[in-house]
């Protein structure tokens, strides 16, 4: 992050917060990110989808008075009055390299990777801090009993921001941990989406040559209106939903 001058028309309330250390007046309404911006930083690192799922704003804080370290994302989280904040765009973590067409998708492949696996101490710091709710104890649990499964199920939502990592008293990455869990089971345990093959052939064959084709031929304006009024899948629809169109669409 780098200081520059912002200025911004607001109608809420200001509020005082601090960024590492310095006090700013930003709105009350802002999420730290936006307020980090409007306070005159600029974004080099550590802000990226701006979504909450890319993981690359994690931030740490603290309340006035409040004794406890808060985690959060600076893309989702609102300020609060007296807030302290630094943000993390990077923690140092172990990260092993492997040849993924080379290793089995067995938790002892996990165990010769990352054999750190067996500091954990169950202390459960990563879980508290994780932005994602993800129960980080559980998957790291999960893997050190063998089941990859359940590993892959409960790390899920993890978005690799690495906050586990920073407070894990075993000094392990468990994020990296988990996503080598995802990758070798939802890889080569278990089976292919027989769907995706079949578009996959269908690509291959050229089954969307011709639509492309015309799309490729619209203007700007006529391809947002193409896409504005597409046909789209309702909010409540049945699993056998299909478009009435069947223009560019598997048979
Ligand atoms: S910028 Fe991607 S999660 Fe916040």
């Amino acid at each position: 992050m780098a200081e520059a001058t912002v200025t911004q028309e607001v109608a809420s309330d200001l509020i005082p917060i601090y960024i590492m250390g310095k006090q700013y007046q930003v709105p009350e309404t802002l999420t730290i990110m936006k307020a980090m911006e409007y306070a005159g930083y600029q974004y080099i690192r550590g802000c990226g989808c701006r979504g909450g799922v890319c993981g690359a704003c994690a931030t740490v804080y603290r309340k006035a008075g409040d004794y406890k370290i808060y985690t959060g994302l600076a893309c989702q989280t609102v300020v609060e009055p007296e807030m302290y904040l630094t943000q993390i765009p990077f923690y140092p973590a172990n990260r092993a390299k492997y040849d993924y067409e080379e290793v089995e998708a067995t938790p002892e492949t996990i165990y010769k990777l990352y054999p750190e696996l067996f500091r954990c101490v169950a202390c459960n710091a990563c879980t508290k801090v994780c932005p994602m709710d993800v129960e980080v104890l559980d998957y790291i649990s999960a893997l050190k009993r063998g089941d990859l499964e359940a590993a892959t199920e409960i790390s899920f939502d993890c978005i690799q921001c690495g906050l586990c990592t920073s407070r894990c008293m075993g000094e392990m990455a468990q994020y990296h941990i988990a996503q080598l869990a995802r990758r070798l089971h939802g890889g080569k345990n278990v089976p292919r989406a027989a769907h995706l093959e079949q578009i996959c052939e269908a690509i291959d064959e050229g089954t969307f040559v011709e639509a492309l084709g015309e799309a490729k031929k619209l203007d700007k304006e006529a391809l947002k209106k193409a896409y504005v009024e597409r046909e789209m899948e309702p909010h409540m629809s049945e699993e056998d939903w299909r478009p009435e169109s069947k223009h560019a669409l598997l048979g």
